[in-house]
């Protein structure tokens, strides 16, 4: 079963966010009493949170047609413009880490947003003219995953904005369920729950632990998954009882070991544990600030008492921060 299969296509189906959903439902509801194009969406948050998945459902809901793509892939402004005129009226043109668009193919964007223009430069030289093209209305759906990095101008386009939050054990625990359903795996609350507890808060990362835990669950003969089972696959893993993987430890400790648990800059960081700044910043560091193992600090990124207790070490005393 391929992930397509386990992705919710429909707002009903699609489990906590709650603010998003119901706000969702109301603007779609209204443009489309409306007979209007929706207005243009920016989603931001964390990778593995379903900004994907809730572009196609909003394509879905409004009943129109999804064309999806992503910043960096649109080298030249053409390649955007081409995308724009091939877009009928309502549809969805859904673009991925919309934050690293060039300059260039941003301010194709801005006309297109707000008018439903562009404006194209055609020939070259003395010759060359802009002409002014009309698309259809449509709905630009943009993904980030920190919408500070996203420039004013573009960030104001959009009528609405929607923040995805890491979701809580009870609500991944239904998603690992229904997904189990989907994948024809029969598994206890129990251990649904233990999946979801170990999951970073990430639907992704649930529905990954979820099929490798079905691989554990095959080969030792064991036809339903119980919360020992779970707990037993996840040690092979590698996912420690708070949900922290090789990255998330090794993260914690050099800051431990080598920072003196901080204040250390998210550079020195970088360069301490070979990964990239962004991967620390967008990847790691959300859910362990999320959970309150590490705080950012005008001084640069410090662990939390919880982040000692949580390797068995003694807590460093005379920190306010730690206090
Ligand atoms: N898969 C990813 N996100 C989901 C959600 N919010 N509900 C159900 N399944 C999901």
């Amino acid at each position: 079963v391929i992930d397509r299969a386990i992705r919710p296509l429909r707002l009903h189906d699609y489990i906590g966010q709650p603010v998003v959903r119901e706000q969702m439902e109301l603007f779609i509801k209204a443009a489309k009493g409306r007979g209007e194009a929706l207005d243009h969406v920016l989603i931001f948050g964390p990778p593995g949170l379903g900004k994907t998945t809730l572009a196609n459902i909003i394509a879905a809901e409004m009943g129109v047609k999804l064309k999806s793509t992503s910043g960096p892939v649109i080298e030249r402004a053409g390649d955007l413009a081409a995308m724009l005129t091939s877009l009928e009226a309502g549809d969805v043109l859904f673009v991925d880490e919309i934050h690293r668009l060039s300059p260039v193919v941003e301010e194709i964007l801005y006309p297109a947003m707000e008018d439903y223009q562009i404006d194209i430069m055609i020939g070259e030289g003395p010759a060359a003219r802009s002409i002014k093209l009309d698309l259809p209305p449509f709905t630009l759906v943009g993904a980030t995953t920190r919408a500070g990095m996203l420039t004013n101008p573009l960030r104001d386009r959009f009528g609405i904005v929607q923040r995805l939050e890491f979701y809580g054990v009870e609500d991944l625990a239904t998603i690992v369920s229904r997904s189990a359903g989907i994948l024809g795996m029969r598994i206890e609350a129990e251990g649904a729950i233990e999946v979801a507890r170990r999951s970073r808060g990430t639907p992704r990362i649930a529905n990954r632990l979820l099929r490798r835990v079905r691989d554990f669950a095959e080969v030792r003969g064991e036809p339903l998954i119980c919360r020992a089972v779970a707990d037993k696959a996840l040690n092979l893993l590698d996912v420690d009882e708070q949900g922290f993987d090789h990255m998330d430890r090794r993260l914690l400790l050099t800051m431990i070991d080598k920072f003196d648990g901080g204040p250390v800059g998210v550079d020195s960081l970088a360069a301490a544990i070979s990964e990239e700044r962004h991967t620390i910043e967008d990847v790691l560091e959300p859910y362990l600030i999320q959970q309150g193992f590490i705080m950012r600090t005008p001084r640069g990124r410090v662990v939390t008492r919880h982040a000692y207790l949580h390797f068995g070490l003694k807590v460093p005393g005379g920190r306010a921060e730690l206090a």
